[in-house]
């Protein structure tokens, strides 16, 4: 691959997907239709909690990111999994026709799962949107916006003296001396090569 920050063109929008008992920072969203039957897709790596909760339940819910919104939101729903934290305790959340959106939110819907379409490393999650509000007048956060800005936003400082190191796809950190040659962004896989030192 010469260069996968390629991708970075396609215009994505930063969000917070969730579904009964966890949810996750997504930006792979898209909508397919608009009309009477307005469809989404959303695509969650098979790796995400989210994923098994995706498939397991009928109902979920996108919450659309601002500029302005608290970077705590990304840290937790994006570099955690709720295998490990209750992200609902750290971040407040509304439940509307049974799923929790974030209350940080310029905007939400809630979808109906009309189907899901596996391939290797992720699932394509289609929904009928069933809801949608508009909460405030911010400004979108866009994923490239997100990507000029996650330094800043992420805070990247170093700890005890190591240094940082921030993956250049995702905003991932590593805190070392070195990033070890066989080492994988844990969040979105990519290599060494890619983590640039902060
Ligand atoms: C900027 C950003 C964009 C992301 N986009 C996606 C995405 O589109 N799909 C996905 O499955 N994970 C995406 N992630 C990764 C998940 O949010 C992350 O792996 C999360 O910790 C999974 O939590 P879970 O195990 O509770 O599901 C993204 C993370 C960040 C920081």
């Amino acid at each position: 691959m010469k260069n996968i920050k390629l991708l970075d063109k396609i215009s994505q929008g930063m969000y917070v997907l969730t579904t009964e008992n966890g949810g996750c920072i997504v930006d792979a969203v898209s909508q397919i239709s608009f009309g009477d039957t307005p469809l989404i897709a959303v695509s969650v790596m098979k790796k995400n909690n989210t994923n098994t909760l995706m498939k397991d339940n009928t109902r979920f819910a996108i919450s659309i990111l601002g500029k302005s919104v608290n970077p705590e939101i990304i840290k937790t729903f994006g570099f955690n999994s709720m295998r490990d934290i209750n992200k609902f305790e750290k971040i407040e959340t509304t439940e509307i026709d049974g799923v929790k959106i974030i209350n940080e939110t310029l905007g939400y819907m809630i979808c109906e799962k009309v189907d899901a379409i596996d391939n290797d490393t992720h699932t394509l999650f289609i929904g009928k949107v069933v809801e949608a509000d508009l909460l405030s007048d911010d400004e979108e956060m866009t994923y490239a916006y997100y990507q000029e800005h996650k330094e800043e936003l992420l805070k990247v400082t170093t700890e005890k003296g190591q240094t940082a190191w921030i993956c250049t796809v995702c905003g991932y950190i590593y805190y070392g001396d070195e990033v070890p040659d066989d080492y994988k962004c844990p969040i979105c896989k990519v290599g060494k090569e890619m983590f640039k030192k902060k």
